[in-house]
């Protein structure tokens, strides 16, 4: 399996991350080094990377103080290289940080680097894509915002997702909030205009409700003609604290996740379990 050297310190901006970030990328650079070694000679009209929340392409873990590379480098140094990477940072000073370092690498893949809101941009990413190629879309947010609506947009391209998930991080905190105050909350755009996950919450013991948005939102996931489905449970200080959810329409792909997500970042090919 591919390694990277650790990044070095360019003097541009590094945000500070927490350790699960580096566990999330433990699973992303696993599965670009099997998807596109797997797939990078077959009949697609190219491979294409998506990152819609980008980051700046380097972060430091805020305990150990050490360098990690961001989702997007990662996907730039890929033992075969993708077609195309597609990136959108909201972030100015990210945004030009990513672009920066990007240009740094001596990948082969052609670079879209957009800055703006991810859930308008993915309209121009899309376009810009063969439509018959092979996509890879890792959506990855701080919080509730990756919409629905971008989901469906992305489904017009064959693409396997890697999404952040943040239900305890988020939805068990601000519940109430995106309940009571607005008909449009972050957690109405995530799950979809027609998803009742007011209903699904008051049918169902509050122990029971993370298991029951997961379920709700895979559900809905579904509905965009995806078949296939896993997720990791990312902790931190002993707890999961989001899941990163894989959605494939394809067995290959699925196949590829499960044996790639048999090492866990700790080293030890155990199953975590979450409740
Ligand atoms: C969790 S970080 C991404 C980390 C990156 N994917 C990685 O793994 O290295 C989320 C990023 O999304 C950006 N962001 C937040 N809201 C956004 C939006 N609506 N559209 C695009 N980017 C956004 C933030 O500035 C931040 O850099």
């Amino acid at each position: 399996m591919l390694e990277l050297p650790p990044p070095k310190d360019d003097g541009l901006i590094i945000p500070e991350v927490g350790q699960w970030s580096r566990d999330k990328h433990h699973f992303l650079l696993r599965y670009i080094d099997a998807f596109t070694t797997a797939m990078h000679k077959k009949r697609w009209a190219g491979l294409h990377y998506i990152d819609l929340f980008a980051g700046a392409g380097i972060e430091r873990l805020k305990k150990s103080k050490q360098l990690d590379w961001g989702s997007p480098l990662i996907a730039a140094q890929a033992r075969y290289a993708f077609d195309g990477l597609h990136l959108c940072e909201f972030d100015e000073q990210r945004c030009h940080a990513l672009g920066t370092r990007l240009r740094t690498t001596k990948t082969k893949s052609e670079i879209q680097v957009l800055r703006g809101n991810a859930n308008e941009k993915v309209h121009e990413i899309v376009t810009s894509i063969p439509s018959r190629a092979l996509c890879l879309a890792f959506l990855d947010p701080y919080g509730l915002h990756l919409d629905y609506e971008t989901l469906k947009t992305l489904a017009v391209r064959r693409a396997d997702l890697i999404i952040f998930f943040p239900d305890r991080l988020d939805i068990l905190r601000n519940w109430e909030t995106y309940y009571w105050d607005n008909p449009k909350s972050n957690l109405d755009r995530v799950m979809g205009p027609d998803a009742d996950w007011r209903g699904v919450r008051d049918s169902t013991p509050r122990n029971r409700w993370l298991k029951a948005f997961l379920g709700l939102y895979r559900t809905q996931i579904a509905k965009l003609g995806y078949t296939e489905f896993e997720q990791e449970a990312i902790p931190s200080t002993g707890r999961r604290l989001y899941w990163l959810i894989f959605c494939s329409r394809s067995k290959i792909g699925v196949r590829i996740w499960r044996k790639i997500a048999l090492k866990k970042p700790d080293k030890q090919n155990t199953f975590y379990f979450d409740a």
